[in-house]
């Protein structure tokens, strides 16, 4: 049931670890599941992210998508970043089963929590981010009732 990406994510993830001086850091859980991850972003001068790393203590999708969201946000600007929408990186994995679509939302909140942290710390603004939920849960309701 989960493409070959995805084992290959969840068995050898990449970028695990953590960051002793990130640019920006941020964790998210997901109250339902008690699953959480964090995410560090080391940002250079030119708003370019030139290394990420994450923690996920979590299911195996949830370890999979923040692998390769990692993957993907690296070389990436800031303003790039944010197309890193957990839709594309359910595709990168070619697709996750319906059940864990919710998984892949805490990378991409993760990394929302990351860069927000790494605005906060610079004083800047990132158009288009929103300030990032601590639970998943939140952001799942309010879009069911949008
Ligand atoms: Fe909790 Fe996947 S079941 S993140």
């Amino acid at each position: 049931m989960y493409s070959e990406k995805v084992m290959d994510h969840f068995n050898n993830p990449r970028n695990v670890g953590e960051m002793e001086q990130p640019s920006g850091v941020g964790t998210v859980g997901n109250a339902k599941c008690g699953d959480i991850m964090r995410m560090y972003l080391d940002i250079d001068e030119n708003g370019v992210i030139r290394e990420a790393k994450f923690k996920t203590f979590g299911c195996g999708a949830a370890v999979a998508t923040s692998s390769m969201a990692t993957e993907l946000v690296k070389g990436k600007t800031v303003q790039e970043a944010l197309e890193v929408t957990n839709k594309a990186v359910m595709e990168a994995l070619d697709g996750l089963p319906p059940a864990k679509v919710h998984c892949s939302l805490l990378a991409e909140e993760a990394i929302h929590a990351a860069l927000w942290d790494y605005a906060e710390k610079n004083h800047l603004t990132i158009e288009g981010l929103k300030k990032p939920v601590e639970d998943i849960e939140e952001k799942i309701e309010e879009d069911a009732e949008q």
